[in-house]
Protein backbone atom coordinates (compact mmCIF):
# COMPACT_ATOMS: atom_id res chain seq x y z
CA UNK A 1 0.00 0.00 0.00
CA UNK A 2 2.52 2.34 0.69
CA UNK A 3 4.60 1.46 -2.53
CA UNK A 4 1.55 2.03 -4.22
CA UNK A 5 0.91 5.62 -2.56
CA UNK A 6 4.57 6.55 -3.02
CA UNK A 7 4.36 5.52 -6.93
CA UNK A 8 1.00 7.73 -7.18
CA UNK A 9 2.55 10.43 -5.47
CA UNK A 10 5.73 10.34 -7.75
CA UNK A 11 3.39 10.18 -10.84
CA UNK A 12 1.41 13.62 -9.74
CA UNK A 13 5.00 15.02 -8.89
CA UNK A 14 5.94 13.97 -12.44
CA UNK A 15 2.99 15.66 -14.26
CA UNK A 16 3.31 18.88 -12.14
CA UNK A 17 6.83 19.37 -13.35
CA UNK A 18 6.14 18.95 -16.76
CA UNK A 19 3.27 21.70 -16.91
CA UNK A 20 5.90 23.42 -14.86
CA UNK A 21 8.46 22.78 -18.05
CA UNK A 22 5.58 23.46 -20.61
CA UNK A 23 5.29 27.33 -18.92
CA UNK A 24 8.94 27.75 -19.85
CA UNK A 25 8.72 26.97 -23.25
CA UNK A 26 5.57 29.61 -23.27
CA UNK A 27 8.23 32.08 -20.94
CA UNK A 28 10.79 31.80 -23.54
CA UNK A 29 8.86 33.47 -26.66
CA UNK A 30 7.55 35.83 -24.35
CA UNK A 31 11.41 36.67 -23.54
CA UNK A 32 12.31 36.67 -27.27
CA UNK A 33 9.41 39.79 -27.58
CA UNK A 34 9.89 41.49 -24.11
CA UNK A 35 12.99 42.02 -22.67
CA UNK A 36 13.41 41.79 -18.36
CA UNK A 37 13.58 45.34 -17.58
CA UNK A 38 16.73 44.97 -14.81
CA UNK A 39 20.30 45.23 -15.62
CA UNK A 40 21.20 47.74 -18.82
CA UNK A 41 17.40 47.35 -19.72
CA UNK A 42 15.67 48.09 -16.70
CA UNK A 43 12.77 50.98 -16.90
CA UNK A 44 11.08 52.66 -14.18
CA UNK A 45 7.63 52.33 -16.51
CA UNK A 46 6.92 48.96 -14.63
CA UNK A 47 5.65 50.14 -11.32
CA UNK A 48 7.53 50.96 -7.80
CA UNK A 49 11.29 49.88 -8.20
CA UNK A 50 13.63 48.79 -5.53
CA UNK A 51 17.38 49.57 -5.29
CA UNK A 52 19.47 47.26 -7.75
CA UNK A 53 21.43 45.12 -4.72
CA UNK A 54 18.80 44.74 -2.22
CA UNK A 55 16.54 43.08 -5.30
CA UNK A 56 19.02 40.89 -5.93
CA UNK A 57 19.17 39.16 -2.55
CA UNK A 58 15.64 39.28 -1.58
CA UNK A 59 15.08 37.69 -5.16
CA UNK A 60 17.52 34.53 -4.87
CA UNK A 61 16.59 34.56 -1.18
CA UNK A 62 14.40 31.82 -1.51
CA UNK A 63 16.16 29.44 -4.04
CA UNK A 64 19.16 29.43 -1.21
CA UNK A 65 16.58 28.27 1.70
CA UNK A 66 14.09 26.29 0.23
CA UNK A 67 15.78 23.65 -1.25
CA UNK A 68 17.87 22.67 0.94
CA UNK A 69 15.61 23.02 3.94
CA UNK A 70 13.08 20.61 2.01
CA UNK A 71 15.72 18.32 1.21
CA UNK A 72 16.90 17.92 4.71
CA UNK A 73 13.28 17.41 6.38
CA UNK A 74 12.53 15.28 3.72
CA UNK A 75 12.41 11.55 4.94
CA UNK A 76 14.60 10.12 2.26
CA UNK A 77 18.32 9.10 3.58
CA UNK A 78 20.93 11.26 3.41
CA UNK A 79 23.08 9.78 0.94
CA UNK A 80 26.76 10.79 -0.12
CA UNK A 81 25.13 11.63 -3.45
CA UNK A 82 22.49 13.88 -2.60
CA UNK A 83 24.70 15.89 0.12
CA UNK A 84 26.87 16.59 -3.01
CA UNK A 85 24.14 17.69 -5.00
CA UNK A 86 22.59 20.21 -2.00
CA UNK A 87 26.14 21.40 -1.62
CA UNK A 88 26.38 22.54 -5.32
CA UNK A 89 23.38 24.09 -4.86
CA UNK A 90 24.21 25.86 -2.13
CA UNK A 91 27.68 26.92 -3.15
CA UNK A 92 26.03 28.28 -6.60
CA UNK A 93 23.39 30.23 -4.45
CA UNK A 94 25.40 31.33 -1.70
CA UNK A 95 27.14 32.77 -4.31
CA UNK A 96 24.61 34.50 -6.45
CA UNK A 97 22.65 35.48 -3.01
CA UNK A 98 25.25 37.28 -1.46
CA UNK A 99 28.31 37.34 -2.94
CA UNK A 100 27.24 38.18 -6.51
CA UNK A 101 25.10 41.43 -4.67
CA UNK A 102 27.78 42.35 -3.05
CA UNK A 103 30.35 42.98 -5.37
CA UNK A 104 28.56 44.29 -8.51
CA UNK A 105 29.27 48.08 -9.16
CA UNK A 106 25.60 49.24 -9.35
CA UNK A 107 25.60 52.42 -7.44
CA UNK A 108 21.94 53.86 -7.30
CA UNK A 109 20.54 51.72 -9.82
CA UNK A 110 16.93 50.04 -9.53
CA UNK A 111 15.32 47.10 -10.53
CA UNK A 112 11.00 47.28 -10.64
CA UNK A 113 9.36 45.43 -7.39
CA UNK A 114 7.57 43.18 -9.74
CA UNK A 115 10.58 42.19 -11.57
CA UNK A 116 12.24 40.72 -8.17
CA UNK A 117 8.82 39.09 -7.31
CA UNK A 118 8.43 37.43 -9.97
CA UNK A 119 11.52 36.49 -9.37
CA UNK A 120 11.13 35.32 -5.81
CA UNK A 121 8.10 32.99 -7.21
CA UNK A 122 10.53 31.58 -9.50
CA UNK A 123 12.72 30.94 -6.93
CA UNK A 124 9.98 29.30 -4.12
CA UNK A 125 8.64 26.93 -6.99
CA UNK A 126 12.08 26.01 -8.76
CA UNK A 127 13.69 25.44 -5.25
CA UNK A 128 10.44 23.82 -3.93
CA UNK A 129 10.31 21.41 -7.04
CA UNK A 130 14.20 20.57 -6.83
CA UNK A 131 14.34 19.81 -2.67
CA UNK A 132 10.91 18.21 -2.44
CA UNK A 133 12.54 15.82 -5.35
CA UNK A 134 15.72 15.51 -3.60
CA UNK A 135 13.94 15.13 0.21
CA UNK A 136 10.99 12.72 -1.03
CA UNK A 137 11.18 11.29 -4.20
CA UNK A 138 15.04 10.51 -5.23
CA UNK A 139 16.70 7.33 -4.45
CA UNK A 140 20.45 7.56 -5.04
CA UNK A 141 22.28 4.84 -3.82
CA UNK A 142 26.44 4.64 -2.90
CA UNK A 143 27.23 3.43 -6.13
CA UNK A 144 25.52 6.63 -8.16
CA UNK A 145 28.35 8.87 -7.26
CA UNK A 146 30.46 6.58 -9.61
CA UNK A 147 28.35 6.28 -12.47
CA UNK A 148 29.19 8.11 -15.63
CA UNK A 149 26.24 10.39 -15.36
CA UNK A 150 27.03 11.90 -11.89
CA UNK A 151 31.12 12.03 -12.65
CA UNK A 152 30.24 14.12 -16.11
CA UNK A 153 27.82 16.03 -14.77
CA UNK A 154 29.92 17.03 -11.84
CA UNK A 155 32.57 18.75 -14.58
CA UNK A 156 30.24 19.76 -16.76
CA UNK A 157 28.38 21.41 -13.67
CA UNK A 158 31.78 22.90 -12.53
CA UNK A 159 33.64 24.29 -15.61
CA UNK A 160 30.09 26.35 -15.97
CA UNK A 161 30.08 27.43 -12.40
CA UNK A 162 33.96 28.41 -13.13
CA UNK A 163 33.19 30.48 -16.19
CA UNK A 164 30.07 32.04 -14.62
CA UNK A 165 32.05 33.48 -11.96
CA UNK A 166 34.97 34.26 -14.35
CA UNK A 167 32.90 35.89 -16.67
CA UNK A 168 30.94 37.73 -14.34
CA UNK A 169 34.10 39.00 -12.61
CA UNK A 170 35.43 40.41 -16.02
CA UNK A 171 32.55 42.31 -15.98
CA UNK A 172 31.82 43.65 -12.67
CA UNK A 173 35.54 45.18 -13.19
CA UNK A 174 34.42 46.88 -15.81
CA UNK A 175 33.59 49.94 -13.86
CA UNK A 176 35.84 51.58 -11.56
CA UNK A 177 34.40 52.29 -8.03
CA UNK A 178 31.63 54.68 -7.94
CA UNK A 179 31.17 53.99 -12.25
CA UNK A 180 27.94 52.93 -13.34
CA UNK A 181 28.92 53.22 -17.23
CA UNK A 182 29.36 50.22 -19.62
CA UNK A 183 32.14 48.74 -21.53
CA UNK A 184 33.46 46.73 -24.41
CA UNK A 185 34.36 43.25 -22.70
CA UNK A 186 37.60 41.43 -23.19
CA UNK A 187 38.92 38.17 -22.09
CA UNK A 188 37.91 34.72 -21.13
CA UNK A 189 35.13 33.73 -23.08
CA UNK A 190 34.05 37.17 -23.97
CA UNK A 191 36.28 36.53 -27.27
CA UNK A 192 33.74 34.32 -28.54
CA UNK A 193 30.85 35.74 -27.22
CA UNK A 194 28.70 38.87 -25.89
CA UNK A 195 27.49 36.96 -22.45
CA UNK A 196 29.67 34.07 -21.32
CA UNK A 197 28.65 34.44 -17.81
CA UNK A 198 24.70 33.66 -19.06
CA UNK A 199 26.34 30.42 -21.33
CA UNK A 200 28.24 29.30 -18.16
CA UNK A 201 24.97 29.16 -16.24
CA UNK A 202 23.43 27.76 -18.74
CA UNK A 203 26.16 24.45 -18.96
CA UNK A 204 26.14 24.50 -14.77
CA UNK A 205 22.53 23.67 -14.88
CA UNK A 206 22.80 21.42 -17.78
CA UNK A 207 25.60 19.43 -16.26
CA UNK A 208 22.92 19.39 -12.75
CA UNK A 209 20.56 18.30 -14.78
CA UNK A 210 22.58 15.01 -15.87
CA UNK A 211 24.35 14.66 -12.32
CA UNK A 212 21.20 14.35 -10.75
CA UNK A 213 19.54 12.47 -13.71
CA UNK A 214 15.89 13.93 -12.95
CA UNK A 215 13.13 15.55 -14.00
CA UNK A 216 12.68 18.12 -11.65
CA UNK A 217 16.51 19.03 -12.29
CA UNK A 218 15.92 18.71 -16.63
CA UNK A 219 13.39 21.40 -15.89
CA UNK A 220 15.53 23.94 -14.09
CA UNK A 221 17.56 23.21 -17.04
CA UNK A 222 15.26 24.26 -19.52
CA UNK A 223 13.96 27.15 -17.51
CA UNK A 224 17.41 28.58 -17.55
CA UNK A 225 17.93 27.80 -21.09
CA UNK A 226 14.53 29.70 -21.41
CA UNK A 227 15.36 32.65 -19.08
CA UNK A 228 19.15 33.08 -20.44
CA UNK A 229 18.82 32.53 -24.34
CA UNK A 230 16.98 35.73 -25.13
CA UNK A 231 18.64 37.85 -22.30
CA UNK A 232 22.08 37.13 -23.54
CA UNK A 233 20.50 37.56 -27.64
CA UNK A 234 19.04 41.02 -26.04
CA UNK A 235 22.39 42.13 -24.17
CA UNK A 236 24.24 41.26 -27.54
CA UNK A 237 21.84 43.49 -29.78
CA UNK A 238 22.23 45.99 -26.95
CA UNK A 239 25.84 45.84 -27.23
CA UNK A 240 25.84 46.33 -31.18
CA UNK A 241 23.83 49.45 -30.72
CA UNK A 242 25.83 50.97 -28.07
CA UNK A 243 29.62 50.85 -29.66
CA UNK A 244 30.03 51.18 -33.35
CA UNK A 245 33.79 49.22 -32.71
CA UNK A 246 31.29 46.47 -31.26
CA UNK A 247 33.59 43.42 -32.22
CA UNK A 248 31.68 41.69 -35.45
CA UNK A 249 32.60 37.96 -34.91
CA UNK A 250 31.33 38.21 -31.42
CA UNK A 251 28.54 35.78 -31.04
CA UNK A 252 25.98 36.64 -28.60
CA UNK A 253 25.55 33.13 -26.40
CA UNK A 254 27.19 30.28 -28.12
CA UNK A 255 30.43 30.28 -29.33
CA UNK A 256 30.58 30.00 -33.13
CA UNK A 257 26.89 29.40 -33.23
CA UNK A 258 24.52 32.09 -31.78
N1 LIG B 1 19.52 31.01 -13.70
C1 LIG B 1 18.86 32.03 -14.23
O1 LIG B 1 17.76 31.86 -14.78
C2 LIG B 1 19.44 33.44 -14.16
C3 LIG B 1 18.63 34.52 -14.53
C4 LIG B 1 19.19 35.79 -14.52
C5 LIG B 1 20.51 35.98 -14.15
N2 LIG B 1 21.27 34.92 -13.77
C6 LIG B 1 22.68 35.12 -13.42
O2 LIG B 1 22.83 36.33 -12.72
C7 LIG B 1 24.02 37.02 -13.13
C8 LIG B 1 23.67 38.42 -13.61
O3 LIG B 1 22.83 38.35 -14.74
P1 LIG B 1 22.63 39.63 -15.70
O4 LIG B 1 21.85 39.24 -16.88
O5 LIG B 1 22.18 40.79 -14.87
O6 LIG B 1 24.17 39.84 -16.14
P2 LIG B 1 24.86 41.06 -16.86
O7 LIG B 1 23.88 41.95 -17.54
O8 LIG B 1 25.97 40.50 -17.68
O9 LIG B 1 25.47 41.93 -15.63
C9 LIG B 1 26.34 41.41 -14.68
C10 LIG B 1 26.97 42.59 -13.90
O10 LIG B 1 28.00 43.20 -14.68
C11 LIG B 1 27.66 44.55 -15.01
N3 LIG B 1 27.96 44.69 -16.46
C12 LIG B 1 27.50 43.89 -17.44
N4 LIG B 1 28.00 44.27 -18.63
C13 LIG B 1 28.77 45.35 -18.40
C14 LIG B 1 29.55 46.20 -19.25
N5 LIG B 1 29.64 45.97 -20.55
N6 LIG B 1 30.23 47.23 -18.70
C15 LIG B 1 30.16 47.45 -17.35
N7 LIG B 1 29.44 46.66 -16.49
C16 LIG B 1 28.76 45.62 -17.01
C17 LIG B 1 26.18 44.69 -14.76
O11 LIG B 1 25.83 46.02 -14.42
P3 LIG B 1 24.33 46.60 -14.62
O12 LIG B 1 23.46 45.83 -13.65
O13 LIG B 1 24.45 48.04 -14.31
O14 LIG B 1 23.91 46.33 -16.06
C18 LIG B 1 25.99 43.71 -13.58
O15 LIG B 1 26.37 44.31 -12.37
C19 LIG B 1 24.67 36.17 -14.22
O16 LIG B 1 25.71 35.40 -13.66
C20 LIG B 1 23.54 35.27 -14.68
O17 LIG B 1 24.04 34.03 -15.14
C21 LIG B 1 20.74 33.65 -13.78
Amino acid sequence: MEIILKEMEGSLFNNIVVVWMSIALMIFFVNLKIKAPYGRHTKNSWGPMIDNRLGWVLMELPALVICPMLYWLGPNEKEIAGIIIILLWIVHYFNRTLVFPLRIRTRGKKMPLVIMLSAVFFNLINGGICGYYLGWISAYTLDWIYSLPFISGIFIFLFGFFLNIHSDNILIHLRKPGETNYKIPTGGFFKWISCPNLFGEIIEWFGFAILCWALPCLSFFIWTFCNLVPRALAHHKWYHGKFENYPMERKAVFPFLL
